[in-house]
């Protein structure tokens, strides 16, 4: 595996990869690498010839300064986890990648305003900023994302449309701690007390896939959340899975999901379940 750290040098990398007829896959992150992360770099490693990853905290996506500051970085032990499963690591500055402070503004329609988009104004522009500059320096046959961050992917694809990107984006499935709390980066920083505690998000979701329909459920949940004096719930919303608005019953939706957003403590932890 080979660290990029120029642009330039990305830029000539995937170029020389590419005249080679290779096929390639990409695995955006920004660092602090756990299971899920690892899953997705497996996978683009199976499905491709070549694969890079990058490794960037994006300033831009935070709309909380402190949430930037406290962002774990783990360079080595990253790449050390990476090991020959990538064949390029781009981890460039800050500097490097924004030689100017972007000023783009996206309007990524309906899929943006709600959930994430509406509790983290700016977050997804943020997204689109650097995940649309990543694809366009690497040109990726594939893209690999998480299903933690639904919505992230659903605003994706939405940028892919907008701006004619060619790569295809493959959603991959939430890798969840023994325990079954969704693995994150921020995990980290939740005491081993909190860490039990935050099992119960994916408990009560997956106990609430037992319920009729979405006032039960939206009611079981929220009820369930309550209870738990470590919680404090942002959201809990029951959507259509391809447009993300809220639907009122699970017919009125082909696909219905659940997503939630908890702090735990000091420390936001997002989820989501599938009801149908
Ligand atoms: P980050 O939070 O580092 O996540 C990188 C990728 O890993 C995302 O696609 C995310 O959905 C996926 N991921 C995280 N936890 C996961 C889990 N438990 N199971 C499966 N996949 C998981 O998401 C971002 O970074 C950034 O917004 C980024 C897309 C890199 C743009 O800056």
């Amino acid at each position: 595996m080979q660290v990029i750290n120029t642009v330039k040098e990305l830029l000539a990398t995937a170029t020389k990869i590419k005249a080679e007829g290779k096929t390639v896959g990409m695995v955006p992150t920004m660092g602090a690498l756990h299971e899920g992360h690892l899953s997705l770099i497996r996978r683009a490693r199976k499905e491709n010839d070549a694969v890079f990853v990058s490794i960037f905290v994006n300033p831009v996506q935070f709309n909380n300064p402190d949430d930037l500051r406290k962002y774990p970085r783990t360079l080595e032990r990253d790449l050390e986890l990476i090991g020959e499963d990538a064949d390029y690591v781009f981890a460039p500055s800050v500097e490097e990648v924004f030689p100017v402070q972007p000023s783009e503004v996206y309007d990524f329609g309906p899929v943006e305003k709600v959930m994430e988009g509406a509790a983290r104004p700016g977050h997804f522009n943020g997204v689109g900023v650097i995940v649309r500059r990543l694809l366009e320096w690497v040109r990726p046959d594939k893209a690999y994302f998480g299903e933690k961050d639904y919505q992230q992917i659903a605003v994706i694809r939405e940028m892919v449309r907008q701006c004619n990107i060619q790569s295809e984006i493959v959603p991959c499935p939430i890798v969840r701690e023994p325990n079954g709390l969704a693995m994150s980066s921020r995990n980290r920083r939740l005491t081993p007390h909190e860490f039990e505690t935050a099992a119960n998000i994916h408990r009560i979701l997956e106990e609430s896939r037992q319920l009729p329909d979405v006032p039960q459920i939206q009611a079981f949940v929220e009820e369930r959340i309550a209870a738990i004096p470590e919680f404090r719930l942002e959201y809990f919303t029951i959507a259509d899975d391809s447009t993300l608005q809220t639907v009122q019953s699970l017919q009125d939706a082909a696909g219905v999901m659940g997503f939630i957003t908890v702090y735990v403590g000091e420390v936001r932890l997002i989820d989501n379940i599938r009801y149908k």
